[in-house]
């Protein structure tokens, strides 16, 4: 029992610097979580302790909404926005990794979802989509790898319809993991009125709503 509890010990203590020395990394290295990294991301502890039903219910995402997901990765979430969403919604994604959408438009493929997810592979701060056309824009865990965050955030103000909804989550231990102090003054900063922020400092959400 002694040997466990230290080995756990050890196992923290090096995740820990780890943590660490990748937040020190990419304060000045800024690239996208490796597509390498899509099982690590999708591991079972996450979908237990921060799984989609929990983050999504945080978003505020209903039947027949069109929603833009930000930096989806593999479809950790996004499968569960399209059922939520149903026939009568949509999901778009955009992710700068080609590979990425690769493994998302597999993923849809193969549970049936491809008219309701529609992904393309492009930047965040350069969105490809009309004005005013999504009701829901949300992003989990990609906001600190985004380098120009203040163009991103202005252009989510432009597609979202008046009074959409721009959902953040966070997680630890992401290395790139911002606080929730940090995203409220970026987003508040961009015109976006703060809503709430809700769950804890290793996982939270903070909701913003378009004003006229
Ligand atoms: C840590 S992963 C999170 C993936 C997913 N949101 C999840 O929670 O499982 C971050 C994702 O953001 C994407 N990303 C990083 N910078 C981006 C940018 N400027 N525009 C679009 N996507 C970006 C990465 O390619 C990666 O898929």
């Amino acid at each position: 029992m002694r040997i466990l509890t230290l080995i756990l010990c050890l196992l923290l203590l090096l995740v820990f610097h780890v943590m660490v020395i990748a937040r020190i990394v990419r304060r000045f290295i800024k690239v996208p979580c490796p597509h390498q990294f899509v099982r690590l991301i999708e591991n079972p502890v996450r979908r237990v302790l921060f799984g989609p039903e929990k983050v999504l219910n945080r978003a505020g995402i209903l039947p027949g909404m069109r929603i833009l997901e930000l930096g989806p990765g593999g479809g950790f979430l996004t499968v569960e926005v399209a059922n939520i969403v149903g026939e009568q919604g949509i999901v778009c994604c955009i992710d700068i990794q080609p590979e990425m959408i690769k493994t998302l438009r597999k993923k849809a493929k193969k549970l049936g979802l491809e008219e309701r997810i529609l992904e393309v592979v492009g930047d965040a701060s350069y969105l490809p989509y009309p004005d005013r056309s999504f009701d829901i824009a949300y992003m989990v865990a990609v906001l600190g790898e985004i380098p120009e965050q203040r163009r991103a955030i202005r252009e989510i103000w432009r597609m979202l319809k008046n009074g959409g909804t721009l959902s953040i989550t966070e997680i630890l231990p992401d290395p790139d993991y911002s606080l929730p102090r940090t995203v409220r003054r970026l987003c508040e900063g961009m015109g976006f009125k703060h809503v709430s922020t809700r769950g804890n400092l290793f996982c939270y959400t903070s909701n913003f709503i378009k004003g006229d």
